[in-house]
């Protein structure tokens, strides 16, 4: 059986990129799910359908062709055999996404994805439920946080970066919006797994995230 990792935590709180670098610490994949469910909203927006129309996205989710490609160890995300991995990261396709990951039937199909992805190889998976509903067996689990200024701020350097003009208070308030969608919506809510390990980040390194991480892993490793 492949070994799952399973990280969680809301918009900012960084498991992205500690993910990427435990992965290939480990010589393991990573499976950003968060991706999936971009590509999903993307398909949407190209044919024309509302986000917020659940019955027409629950009808219609199933025509899209989302898969993961790896290459050189970096996840590549594709719809209907076409990269999609830098199109998803856009303003209109994160607000997109967050609508239609409440959908009961859009879920259904990710999550049947994500498993059937994770059991060809040992992974790192992230996103909102994969420790409570997607891996609820996982070796290890983490929830990764932090404070809502420290994770607008880490947005704003990321997305300013980026050449985008945005200012603090806008990243602060998508921030909230995201956070009160993933946390209250009906099916699989953003939450804490009971046996998670929490990660509170905001003070600190990604050196010191990566030696805390290394550190919970062979500890569970031993057991
Ligand atoms: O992690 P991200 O910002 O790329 O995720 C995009 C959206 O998908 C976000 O609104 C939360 C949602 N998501 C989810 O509901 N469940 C997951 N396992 C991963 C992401």
């Amino acid at each position: 059986m492949p070994m799952n990792i399973a990280i969680d935590g809301p918009v900012g709180a960084g498991k992205s990129s500690i993910a990427d670098q435990v992965a290939q610490r480990l010589h393991i994949l990573h499976l950003d799910t968060g991706a999936m469910y971009r590509t999903v909203a993307l398909y949407m927006l190209r044919n024309g359908i509302d986000p917020q129309d659940e019955q027409t996205v629950s009808a219609h989710c199933g025509e899209a062709d989302v898969r993961v490609a790896y290459r050189d160890g970096a996840q590549r995300t594709m719809l209907g055999g076409e990269d999609v991995s830098d199109l998803i990261r856009t303003g209109e396709v994160s607000a997109a996404a967050s609508a239609i990951s409440k959908w009961s039937a859009v879920r259904r199909r990710m999550v049947a994805a994500q498993r059937e992805i994770a059991a060809t190889a040992d992974m790192l998976i992230d996103g909102r439920d994969i420790g409570t509903v997607v891996f609820p067996d996982a070796e290890l689990k983490l929830f990764m946080t932090a404070d809502t200024a420290v994770r607008a701020c880490r947005r704003y350097k990321e997305l300013t970066g980026k050449g985008m003009s945005v200012t603090m208070e806008e990243v602060e308030r998508n921030i909230r919006e995201r956070d009160k969608a993933d946390m209250s919506r009906a099916v699989s809510p953003l939450r804490q797994a009971d046996d998670a390990i929490v990660l509170d980040n905001s003070h600190m390194s990604v050196d010191e995230q990566m030696a805390w991480f290394m550190n919970e892993f062979q500890l569970k490793m031993k057991n």
